[in-house]
């Protein structure tokens, strides 16, 4: 090539050397017929699979790839790579069937300012089915994301693999799953499901940190409605098995729903602004540390002082994170446990409470694995974690048993042990026994814990302790019911106070409830510069 210079035909193909460099002498390299035809294929490009399946989209209620792309960038930022790129398969007339840029739109762009990675899947194009170039154009934006150490988005609307290319579809698969696993800690990976994604396919999403799915139109399933007809004659709709609330709700494998294709890509951007680009950078700090509304005296008269009255845990973190703002994740799922993110003094936080609103705050399988895999996500993007406790023990029963609690209460233990950022933990009404010692107690590593002066912290409530220990004394007592009530006042008075253990180090204070918001704000900033580490180990063995 050296001293050599290409050039491009009218047509756009590439012409050697030589040919290039004689045609210099009639046409500029600027040449408006050279311009034409390059806006001309990028016009085509532009048009998918072509005007009557874009209407098609749109019958549907989905808006095209390149829409959802403007919808997520800031305005004007995208920028589209391999525009040109087709498949080169010919097998059962697909040599027929050529759209530049194949069955996906890929590129990078700006959100909230800075840059990100994506790929959309173009259903105008054989249904977004995943052809080898397309999976090549994805693997291509992922690989870029790793190295230049920014999230990556993936916005999914496709019929699975494109069943003419066969095995060359599923290698595709394949190089995309285990690149989201080596972007797993590295990178955020956000999906967005605004299509079917069915069969193997669901499976690039769920190794992602986050899914979004938009109501109505994003479906996630192993096998459609027909196939678990014919193999298990069970009746159900897409909707019902693979739609939105059915994930959000009862699988929890959508962390996230949006009413709208805009709805959702508003919460996208959202999400985005509490994280980090990459695993080596701290989340963004924002000027804004607005205190909430409402006072710091009323956050205590939100809590009832009855440990078995529920109250709604949102209420309070409203009251403590700047301007009362607060992003749940997996809002519907185990509402038992909230988790979710929020700035105190400008930086962001991850938040874990338990919800005496619901099932009062007990953990369970569901709740162990969700407020698990989020700890796991804070601790990899360096997210500090803020854990309010009040929470009545681990959900008993042969339910629970046979479903594993064992082997899922445990991840969150795991979770919390491991976790090297900053670590706070705030027991606002009752902590009793293992859950005490799963909710980011000292012993795991928490750097600062601290407690209401209501707080009770036991092996186990006043009434259960003493049913245990005295049933003897209560049984021969002229009046057990006055005896019991007696022993329980005794047994509360003694040990279910946060005294006991903030007398031995376990917490680092108790603090007045209208200090709450402050008082946390110390301690992050006192944590701000933690350093800590775990020995050298290939990795640890969760126990899944
Ligand atoms: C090639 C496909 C396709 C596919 C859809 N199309 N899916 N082309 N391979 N997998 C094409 C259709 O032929 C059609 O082309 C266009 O896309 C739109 O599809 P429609 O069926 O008209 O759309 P709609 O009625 O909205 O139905 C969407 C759909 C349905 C539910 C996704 O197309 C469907 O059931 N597709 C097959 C799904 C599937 O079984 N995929 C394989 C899953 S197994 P024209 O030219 O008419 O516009 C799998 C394994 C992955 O993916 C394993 C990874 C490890």
């Amino acid at each position: 090539m050296a001293g050599g210079l290409r050039g491009c035909r009218e047509d756009g193909t590439i012409t050697s050397d030589n040919e290039a460099a004689s045609s210099q002498t009639t046409q500029s390299i600027l040449s408006d017929t050279l311009r034409a035809a390059l806006r001309e294929r990028r016009a085509q490009a532009q048009l998918g699979g072509g005007q009557r399946r874009i209407e098609a989209q749109r019958s549907r209620g989905k808006l095209t790839a390149r829409e959802r792309l403007d919808k997520l960038f800031d305005p004007g930022t995208f920028v589209e790579i391999d525009a040109f790129v087709t498949h080169r398969a010919v097998d059962l007339g697909l040599d027929r069937q050529r759209f530049p840029g194949d069955s996906v739109v890929t590129g990078s762009g700006l959100v909230n300012g800075r840059q990100v990675f994506a790929y959309a899947q173009d259903f105008t194009v054989l249904g977004g089915s995943l052809s080898e170039a397309a999976s090549l154009k994805i693997c291509k934006v992922m690989d870029h994301a790793v190295r230049t150490g920014c999230p990556i988005v993936g916005i999914n609307d496709s019929g699975g693999a494109r069943i003419q290319e066969g095995v060359d579809s599923l290698h595709g698969y394949a190089e995309i799953f285990v690149r989201n696993t080596l972007a797993s800690g590295v990178v955020p990976q956000i999906t967005v499901i605004a299509g079917p994604a069915a069969g193997g396919a669901v499976y690039s999403p769920a190794i992602t940190d986050f899914i979004f799915m938009v109501e109505s139109i994003g479906q996630m399933y192993i096998t459609g409605p027909d196939v678990v007809r014919a193999v298990t004659g069970e009746q159900i709709s897409h909707e019902e098995l693979g739609g939105a609330a059915s994930h959000a709700s009862r699988s929890g494998v959508a962390h996230f729903t949006a009413p709208d294709e805009a709805a959702c890509f508003d919460q996208v951007r959202r999400l985005l602004s509490y994280l980090p680009s990459n695993n080596t950078e701290s989340p963004p700090v924002s000027e804004n540390d607005d205190p909430p509304a409402g006072g710091e005296e009323s956050i205590a008269r939100l809590v009832p002082a009855d440990p078995s009255q529920g109250y709604d845990v949102q209420d309070v973190i409203s009251l403590i994170v700047d301007g009362g703002d607060f992003l749940p994740v997996h809002h519907a799922f185990a509402p038992n446990i909230v988790v979710g993110f929020a700035r105190m003094g400008g930086a962001p936080v991850g938040i874990v409470a338990n919800q005496a609103a619901h099932v009062a705050g007990v953990l369970d399988i569901d709740a162990s694995d969700k407020a698990a895999r989020f700890v796991r996500f804070c601790d990899a993007f360096n997210v500090p974690i803020v854990t309010l406790v009040d929470v009545p023990g681990f959900m008993p029963g042969s339910a629970q048993e046979y479903g594993g609690i064992i082997r899922h209460g445990a991840k969150l233990i795991y979770a919390y042990s491991e976790a090297t950022v900053p670590k706070i933990a705030l027991i606002l009404r009752k902590a009793y026994g293992g859950a005490y010692i799963v909710m980011s107690s000292k012993e795991l590593r928490s750097d600062v814990n601290l407690a209401w002066p209501g707080a009770e912290i036991a092996v186990m409530g006043p009434e259960g302790a003493v049913n245990v220990i005295s049933r003897r004394e209560i049984a021969a007592a002229d009046d057990p019911e006055a005896k019991r009530a007696e022993l329980i006042e005794e047994y509360r008075g003694q040990f279910a106070n946060p005294y006991v253990a903030a007398s031995r180090g376990y917490l680092d204070d108790v603090i007045d409830p209208a200090d709450t918001r402050p008082a946390i704000i110390r301690a992050l900033r006192m944590m701000e510069n933690k350093v800590d580490s775990s020995p050298p180990r290939k990795h640890g063995n969760i126990p899944l």
